[in-house]
């Protein structure tokens, strides 16, 4: 393939999967960042490719003697009875020796492991020893406060080292953590306290966004107002804001860890074993854990992360996702550690106190690797060029994406702005779901074409297919689904087994439906085109509509409401809230903003409508159920132009596209 090789124009068929975006240039991998890297070539990569794909037990097998470090070898890579996948059967190790202990023997052991700036400015820099210091150390106050293996352990944190540290102590003693976004409120916390039956809670004090202060033991406080189970809260001093302590259940980081020395050793643990249970959003009102165990996903992280970054000595590679999602379980601790490599850590906000902060942090650390989401390139696009040419960028060599499908203008003006037209970008698929990459770009060997995440990473089989499963031609939308097991798949929704058969594999026969649509191209590159379950993705962020639904029909004066996802320019999606009112409440702004409001406290501010249309009823088929297609249709356009046979009611439909909104406009 050549720079500006036309792709043939793509054909639609799909019933509701569309792909609009014909993109004609292609970038092959420089040269001079071919020849140093790890999969220098495009042959190689298929070569391995196919060998993983002819053989995964073999390849994956091969790997994990590799690149881990075990107690007790395994008897069995995978043991498989779908939707049911065990790998390294037999096999023990520990992740946190596997992130920290074994590269302390040789000069790596004062190597930077993480650096960290606050958002006020302060900073940090732990080396590998220093790293696991404080991690045995911690996990010492976890013993100290009779957590144990199989306990699970809330991770409430801001973005500071003690997030990392926090997680690979639970990992040293086989204890499962389950982080929660700093950006959650109370109600968010107190369900996953729910279902997880956590006995402790990790928080700060607070944490700083936007020069103000999340009060995060505040929302722990409510959180835990009427519970019972969480024994004891541990509170890290991060901001020094005024906090209540109650007597009895809340411990000071700093002042537990004057009580421990730095001796612990880590407890192996069973391959599959948890790890960590990590709450997204599906298509109900309540969110799912999504469960990872050890060997497997730690395997995976590993691996792509070093193939996939390509990251060598001297790197600095910053991920800016927050420890509170998958990317930075994964691309933050687990992937980087594992590997040996240096990364960069920043608590706050991308505009604060200049909308070039980024760009400054990667001029003073000399950050050479650089992986973000396509909203945070579109937020940067839209606050103009000025900021990132005020800085020296000249040390990136590699660019990265994820979290949604990104735009082609978002691809170039990061490939031309931020990476100076020399640095490749990797296009990252993959999900909570899938505990590491699964579609992407290899920098030194895949040619790359904007907007594209390109092709399935070693071991993983991916395809589009239609509503039978079977697998599409070329430039024909469907679904996407992986054919094999891979090891860092989930294993099981927390407590739910049921729906995680549901979910993921009821859909077609021995494969695991991600609940995305694509199309691959004629070379076999993947499009991915975005949710086509009731899942919307804002900003990056997954957002079920049915917990957004949940959240305004908690409001007193809410009878229904159905929502839905508008295309909007900056955040991928916006948030689009059809309500109805009880009887005999009026539409006003007020009220309006008020149920904004609310759903930012019953879910979180990301989850804001960004839109609310009062209406007196909404479109439903005659079984009931609420017709999103036409509300969709009605959000995005005005109009609706579908499909209309099962409506029942089709004055409502007049009403609800007549000016596009509704009363109290
Ligand atoms: C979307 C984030 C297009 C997709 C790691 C997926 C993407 C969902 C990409 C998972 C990409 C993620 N191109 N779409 N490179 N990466 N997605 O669980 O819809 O927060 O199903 O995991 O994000 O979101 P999640």
């Amino acid at each position: 393939m050549r720079n500006q090789t036309p792709v043939s124009a793509t054909r639609y068929e799909s019933n509701n999967i569309e792909s609009h975006l014909i993109e004609k240039r292609v970038f092959n991998p420089p040269e001079a960042f071919s020849s140093k890297a790890d999969i220098p070539s495009f042959e190689q990569y298929q070569k391995l490719y196919r060998k993983s794909i002819g053989n995964p037990e073999e390849f994956w097998g091969e790997q994990a003697s590799e690149l881990l470090v075990w107690h007790k070898k395994w008897k069995t890579v995978l043991d498989w009875k779908e939707p049911f996948a065990r790998w390294f059967v037999g096999g023990t190790l520990n992740v946190s020796e596997n992130c920290l202990d074994r590269h302390l023997s040789g000069s790596r052991r004062n190597q930077a492991a993480l650096i960290w700036e606050g958002e006020p400015g302060d900073k940090r820099t732990l080396t590998y020893q220093q790293l696991h210091r404080e991690v045995c150390k911690f996990a010492n106050v976890l013993k100290r406060n009779q957590v144990k293996k199989g306990d699970r352990v809330i991770i409430y944190m801001p973005m500071c080292p003690e997030a990392a540290i926090a997680m690979l102590a639970c990992a040293r003693l086989g204890i499962i953590h389950s982080v929660v976004f700093g950006g959650f409120s109370a109600a968010a916390i107190k369900d996953r306290v729910l279902d997880s039956q956590a006995k402790m809670v990790i928080t700060a004090d607070g944490g700083y966004r936007r020069g103000a202060i999340v009060p995060l033991k505040r929302n722990v406080d409510e959180a835990l107002k009427d519970d019972e189970h969480v024994k004891k809260v541990v509170v890290f001093r991060r901001v020094g804001n005024q906090v209540t302590i109650r007597e009895g259940r809340d411990v000071w980081w700093h002042r537990e860890m004057e009580y421990v020395d730095a001796n612990c050793e880590p407890v192996p643990v069973d391959s599959e074993d948890p790890l960590y249970i990590l709450y997204t959003s599906g298509s109900t009102g309540k969110p799912k854990g999504v469960l990872h165990t050890s060997a497997g996903y730690l395997l995976q992280a590993a691996l792509t992360t070093k193939y996939v970054f390509d990251i060598k000595e001297g790197d600095i590679y910053w991920c800016t996702a927050d420890v509170g999602w998958v990317t930075g379980h994964s691309y933050v601790v687990y992937g980087p550690l594992c590997i040996g490599a240096t990364a960069f850590m920043y608590e706050g906000a991308p505009n604060w106190p200049e909308p070039d902060r980024f760009w400054k942090l990667i001029e003073e650390y000399g950050i050479t690797i650089f992986y973000t989401a396509p909203t945070a390139i579109r937020a940067f696009v839209r606050w103009g060029d000025e900021h990132p040419q005020r800085h020296d960028l000249s040390s990136l060599r590699l660019l990265g994406t994820v979290g949604e499908p990104i735009n082609p203008e978002a691809w170039m003006w990061y490939h031309k702005v931020i990476g100076g037209g020399r640095c490749p970008i990797v296009d990252t698929w993959w999900q909570t779901e899938t505990g590491s990459i699964m579609i992407t770009p290899l920098p030194g060997a895949t040619p790359t074409k904007p907007g594209s995440a390109t092709l399935p990473f070693f071991g993983i089989d991916a395809a589009v297919v239609d509503d039978q499963g079977k697998e599409v031609p070329p430039n024909v939308g469907g679904k996407l689904v992986i054919r094999k097991p891979w090891p860092s798949m989930l294993r099981t929704i927390w407590g739910d087994e049921k729906r995680y058969k549901k979910q993921y594999w009821s859909e077609f026969k021995g494969m695991y439906f991600t609940g995305d649509g694509a199309r691959r191209d004629k070379d076999g590159y993947f499009w991915i085109v975005g949710r086509i379950d009731d899942v919307l993705n804002v900003a990056g962020h997954r957002l079920g509509t049915s917990e957004i639904e949940s959240a305004l029909v908690s409001h007193l004066d809410v009878a229904e409401a159905a929502v839905v996802g508008r295309p909007d320019e900056m955040k991928g999606q916006a948030v689009v809230a059809f309500v109805t009112l009880k009887q005999p409440k009026k539409p006003t702004p007020e009220l309006r903003e008020t149920l904004r409001e609310h759903v930012a406290e019953v879910i979180s501010a990301i989850a804001k409508p960004d839109d609310i249309r009062f209406t007196d009823a909404l479109p439903k088929t005659r079984s009931g159920k609420i017709m999103r297609r036409l509300l969709k249709e009605v959000a995005s356009s005005g109009q609706v132009t579908g499909d209309t046979t099962t409506l029942e009611d089709y004055s409502v439909l007049a009403k609800l596209s007549g000016d596009g909104k509704e009363s109290a406009s």
